[in-house]
């Protein structure tokens, strides 16, 4: 969604606000813009659609002396994608200056009280009204109008202002919108919505919570409560990523090369974790005891879109292997149904960003219903890992494509790291069997890192047949029907070819009426203890003609029998399979949008943390 970046300290800051902006590109938006403060006067400049059109108009400005201002990128929420809509927002005056992410919810009473008395607005968004209103409370005193307005404002928030007649102060504030100040001794301070903005300058940050206001200087941040106007501390985090790794190392995009850092990230996840000698696994971030974890009698796992595919895998593991019942939700869902949570269930929340605004809002109904609750997420500090009860971090470093890949095969070994350590607090798998699980995940890395040019190349073969459908059909049965729902979710949201995904059994239920010569139908068929009923599925789609693609087990000579399109993948320990089914379904997708020219990184209308309901 939107992305902020603001600064104030010793070097030029149109430069560090645009390179900041450039690295929150993947996080989707339409228009962009960025002030500054020079001579004491107020500079704006605001752009529809990509950044390159924002530097376009700034050539001069990257020159301006200045050392304070604000940038944003907007995804648009209230008001189309056009120049008076893109951020920065002034107030009356032209002196105050406001950048925001989230939605104020009240923007549309709180804008008609303003009107009457004589404010007039130039934009259609929910920003301009707050920066009216805190026009309307300032007299001398920046902090506490600004205050005295977020106390009127109902909805998410994560804002970055300041005032020409306070020229060395950047004021940030958030509720349900994730911020993150940036801290650096020599250069000066920082704000941002997302980590990958700070990297080039800093890796030391501060995390700020909801109700929290920050004071920032070149000297340094002092967050306070918005409510209370009391200071209050917030610890400083070290990043372990750098800025090189949010950078494309000589890939085509961001997507390819973290399809080819899986391997990696998978390992990076269970690494330290698996004593493979007893297949006894280690998580302390867990925070959970044993006696916590024996008495868990039910789990839901709660997350958003590919994450949500994940758990749909895990409850397969859980369940086969600690015997523990578990209900999936989609976290929009619910948040908004009435739950059976109480304390004897553990809610898993699964997000990448660790900022989804469903998935966070499940696991505050999850506490308030005395669940404990455990995220599994990438990014440290964000703001489900500090609302957690406690984490597992996939460590998969960070992902800047829209469409989530290694941050998907992480999250599924996380889950099955979950898995069998949960089965080894119940005691419900033999300690032979528990080794046998742990070897298979520490080998499934490996395993992927020798296929992945196997598979690239298998996949380029099929490219040009496939690139201009206009629809897709995905299926797969057993623990590969979410890698069906994973594998048409990829194709839809970079190459916007119509795509679903079924279990395989339900085709003749209802989508067996769509096949026809025209229809593609890629079917997950490892040799697994489901195989023959998928091989009757794709019999099925032969007898109407469908076009069959088939993902199955080298060594099977019945796949070329019913089609010439297979990709063949090695046999491994069924369990790992949908880790290592998601990669040509990736790879798939990828080479379809691409030879389509779509962009792939940043596909239309879509966000990389989705922090609006
Ligand atoms: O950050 P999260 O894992 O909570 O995000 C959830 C979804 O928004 C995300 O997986 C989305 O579906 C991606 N575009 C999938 O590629």
């Amino acid at each position: 969604m939107c992305g902020i970046v603001g600064y104030v300290g010793k070097k030029r800051v149109v430069p560090v606000i645009l390179e900041g902006l450039k690295r929150l590109e993947y996080r989707g938006y339409d228009s962009a813009g960025v002030a500054y403060l020079e001579n004491n006067s107020l500079v704006k400049y605001r752009c529809e659609g990509k950044l390159a059109n924002l530097e376009a108009m700034m050539d001069e400005a990257y020159l301006s002396p200045s050392h304070i201002g604000i940038g944003h990128t907007r995804w648009a929420t209230h008001g189309a994608p056009t120049e008076d809509n893109a951020h920065p927002h002034s107030d009356s005056t032209g002196k105050l200056v406001i950048v925001h992410n989230g939605i104020i919810e009240n923007y549309y009473s709180l804008r008609e009280e303003l009107k009457a008395k004589g404010h007039t607005f130039s934009s259609e968004t929910d920003t301009e009204v707050l920066v009216h209103l805190i026009e309307s409370f300032l007299e001398k005193d920046l902090v506490l109008a600004v205050r005295q307005a977020l106390e009127l404002v109902d909805g998410s928030y994560a804002i970055g202002v300041f005032w020409s007649e306070m020229p060395d102060t950047l004021v940030a504030a958030r509720n349900q919108s994730p911020l993150v100040l940036g801290v650096h001794d020599e250069i000066g301070s920082f704000m941002a919505s997302d980590i990958p903005a700070l990297l080039p300058y800093t890796k030391r940050v501060v995390f700020l919570e909801d109700g929290d206001l920050a004071v920032i200087t070149e000297k340094g941040n002092t967050v306070f409560s918005i409510h209370t106007g009391e200071q209050v501390e917030r610890k400083e985090t070290v990043i372990e990523w750098n800025a090189a790794m949010a950078e494309k190392a000589g890939f085509r995009h961001f997507m390819l090369k973290e399809i080819f850092e899986q391997p990696q990230a998978i390992t990076n996840t269970v690494s330290g974790r698996i004593n493979p000698e007893t297949g006894e696994i280690n998580i302390p971030e867990i925070n959970l005891s044993g006696d916590e974890l024996a008495a868990v009698k039910r789990i839901f796992l709660v997350a958003c879109g590919t994450s949500w595919h994940a758990a749909l895998v895990a409850k397969y593991w859980i369940e086969k292997w600690a015997r523990v019942p578990v209900e999936v939700d989609i976290a929009s869902e619910f948040r908004y149904r009435n739950l059976l949570v109480d304390e004897n269930v553990l809610t898993i929340a699964i997000s990448q960003s660790g900022e989804t605004a469903d998935t966070l809002a499940g696991i505050r109904l999850a506490k308030e219903l005395g669940s404990k609750v455990l995220t599994i997420c990438n990014v440290v500090g964000s703001t489900m890992t500090r609302e957690a009860d406690g984490t597992i971090y996939t460590h998969a470093g960070p992902e800047i494509g829209v469409a989530s890949t290694k941050a998907f095969t992480s999250q599924l070994a996380a889950l099955f790291l979950f898995a069998l350590f949960l089965a080894e607090r119940k005691n419900t798998v033999d300690a032979e069997k528990r080794i046998e699980l742990a070897k298979a995940l520490i080998d499934i890395g490996p395993t992927i890192e020798k296929e992945l040019p196997v598979i690239q190349e298998q996949i380029a073969s099929l490219i040009e047949s496939f690139y201009d459908c206009r629809d897709f059909l995905f299926i797969g049965r057993g623990l590969n029907f979410p890698i069906a729902l994973e594998g048409a979710l990829k194709l839809k949201e970079i190459s916007y070819i119509h795509a679903e995904g079924y279990a395989a059994g339900e085709l003749k239920h209802g989508p067996i009426a769509l096949i026809d010569k025209e229809m593609p139908i890629l079917s997950l068929v490892p040799k697994d203890s489901v195989y023959q009923k998928v091989i009757s599925n794709v019999e099925e789609i032969k007898a109407r003609q469908g076009r069959i693609i088939l993902i199955g087990s080298r060594g099977d000579t019945q796949l070329s029998t019913l089609t010439d399109d297979v990709i063949y993948l090695p046999v491994i320990a069924e369990e790992m399979n949908p880790i290592l089914y998601t990669i040509p379904a990736q790879l798939l997708s990828y080479e379809i949008a691409a030879r389509r020219g779509c962009d792939v990184d940043q596909p239309r209308n879509l966000a990389k943390s989705v922090t609006v309901e």
